[in-house]
């Protein structure tokens, strides 16, 4: 902790300042219209995303229904006990996608929240390769969406809708779902604007949220929700943040008696729980996860290592500069990139889930050095594909961010060794920075059996980092990210329930102590 400290205000400020630069990006880019719009964005199969409002909700999913038919009620009941879930619902000025019904303008910019958020939250499908093969054939022809980053939150709701121990009585119910989008909230506001603008609307929503019967009980401590963001975004000051992008919507009493879900926590000061960003592969079988697992096990791989991403201006971030001139200067066929840097190309490249997905599927190591914070989407996409991620902090691996998800339950427990199999690899930045070591000297000591053992790690954690397509009944038997996380949280749920009063551990090596050991 002591030693990490410089470092962490460090990044802090780095953190700050390519938040800036990429809600400058983002807001420039991709919101005037300066080109074409790529057509595979316009795809057909768009279905509209579900609006909040029980009024637009679509009909109750038809296994759910029938298996509420079909099974003795007895048995139901006995089966969801200590599993209820009672989900709010939330008023419709809190509701950030109601504008996206049939026939809406909002479906003619492939970038408006209505399109990212299309197919319950999973995006527009990704259409067939183009025919030559320039950016790469290997992505299947279903079951992969071009899904946005901040999808999460309408994700984990259109999952929760169809959870079968729903109860509309509170007082059955172990825990509150707070079904509100914080993320796409926040996304509404543009960066360097009011503060004030950005911190209302969700004080708004907590003061709504505080004010229910569901909160009384506990102070809202058996409610969570998820914030599709990273923990920094929501726990920003207002004061002196004029600059900033974030607000204060986890720093608010409210929220802080909840649990929430982001995508990357503050190690040395827990107060969320981070779960894996959404990538692109929604299965809808567990067979399709299969096949895609043999296929990144198949796939050739002649680049040692690789790299997704953008220098961060005036050599803000030394280890991305560092990572990109030892790549570009490194023997031919030794390191891929997909370089973002160079503006609008750049980041039309990147946003291309094609040619991501066949970088990393062709590369044997792949770089994940910290970018707008810690945890990067790329992380989760490098797994996808079956790549080796390379960290360059501890608060980037998933030992730190996803240990919920990080290793199989089902094995962990019945020999420690299973436990500590290699999947990844941990490069101190400052040895990169300063010239002490060379990245793919580190990466090339390591000889084929490792790398493949490693490997085939990262393969047998893709289910547990992908999120299941919610729209359809999972065929097969697959625990996947929702219900990994579902889980461990109905799991805290019911401690509270049963009235431990749960804290944060100061060192943050574990989420949770009963406050009084
Ligand atoms: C094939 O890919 C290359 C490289 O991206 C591109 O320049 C070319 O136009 C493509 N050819 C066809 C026939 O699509
Ligand atoms: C948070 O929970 C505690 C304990 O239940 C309660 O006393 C407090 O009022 C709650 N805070 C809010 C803002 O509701
Ligand atoms: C980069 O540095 C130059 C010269 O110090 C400065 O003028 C420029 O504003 C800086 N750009 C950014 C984005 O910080």
């Amino acid at each position: 902790m002591e030693a990490n400290y410089p470092k962490y205000v460090l990044y802090g400020l780095l953190i700050v300042g390519s938040w800036l630069l990429s809600c400058l990006l983002h807001f420039q880019v991709f919101h005037l219209s300066l080109f074409p719009y790529p057509s595979y964005l316009l795809s057909r199969r768009i279905v509209l995303p579900p609006a909040l409002d029980a009024s637009f909700l679509p009909p109750p999913p038809d296994d759910a229904v029938e298996r509420r038919r079909s099974s003795a009620k007895a048995e139901a009941a006995s089966s969801c006990d200590g599993r209820y879930v009672y989900m709010l619902e939330v008023p419709l000025r809190f509701q950030m996608l109601t504008e996206c019904v049939e026939g809406s303008p909002a479906f003619e910019d492939p970038y408006h929240v209505c399109v990212l958020m299309s197919n319950y939250g999973l995006g527009p499908v990704i259409p067939p390769a183009a025919g030559n093969g320039s950016d790469g054939d290997i992505i299947p022809n279903t079951g992969w969406y071009n899904t946005d980053q901040y999808a999460l939150e309408v994700i984990f709701h259109n999952r929760m809708r169809r959870y079968e121990c729903l109860t509309g009585d509170l007082a059955a119910a172990t825990a509150v779902y707070v079904p509100f989008y914080p993320a796409l909230e926040l996304n509404r506001h543009k960066c360097g604007g009011s503060a004030t603008a950005r911190n209302e609307p969700s004080k708004e929503f907590l003061r709504w949220l505080s004010s229910q019967p569901s909160w009384a009980a506990l102070g809202g401590r058996d409610h969570f929700m998820v914030a599709a963001r990273t923990t920094w975004m929501f726990r920003r000051d207002e004061a002196g943040d004029a600059l900033g992008c974030g607000n204060g919507f986890l720093v608010q009493p409210e929220s802080g008696n909840m649990t929430v879900l982001t995508y990357e926590s503050n190690i040395w000061e827990r107060r969320d729980f981070a779960v894996p960003y959404p990538s692109y592969f929604h299965p809808s079988s567990a067979g399709e996860v299969a096949a895609w697992q043999a296929r990144a096990r198949a796939a050739r791989r002649p680049w040692l290592f690789a790299f997704a991403g953008a220098r961060r201006a005036n050599g803000t971030l030394a280890i991305r500069d560092h990572i990109i001139d030892e790549c570009t200067a490194s023997p031919p066929g030794r390191c891929g990139m997909l370089d973002c840097s160079h503006g609008l190309e750049g980041s039309i490249t990147c946003r291309s889930p094609r040619r991501l997905v066949a970088l990393f599927a062709s590369t044997r190591f792949c770089l994940q050095p910290p970018g707008d914070s810690f945890m990067r989407r790329s992380s989760i996409d490098t797994v996808l594909a079956g790549c080796i991620p390379v960290f360059f902090h501890e608060a980037s691996t998933f030992k730190k961010q996803y240990r919920w998800h990080e290793r199989d339950d089902n094995t962990a427990t019945t020999t420690g060794a299973t436990d500590h199999r290699r999947y990844s690899v941990l490069i101190d930045p400052d040895d990169v920075v300063e010239g002490r070591v060379r990245i793919e000297e580190v990466l090339s000591r390591f000889t084929d059996d490792e790398v493949a053992a490693m490997r085939e790690e990262v393969i047998k954690m893709i289910p547990r980092f992908v999120y299941k397509d919610s729209r359809v009944r999972f065929d097969g038997d697959m625990r996947d990210a929702f219900d990994i996380t579902f889980k461990e949280v109905m799991a805290r749920m019911r401690r509270i329930k049963n009235g431990e009063i749960l804290g944060w551990k100061q060192d943050g090596d574990d989420d949770v102590v009963a406050k009084d050991s």
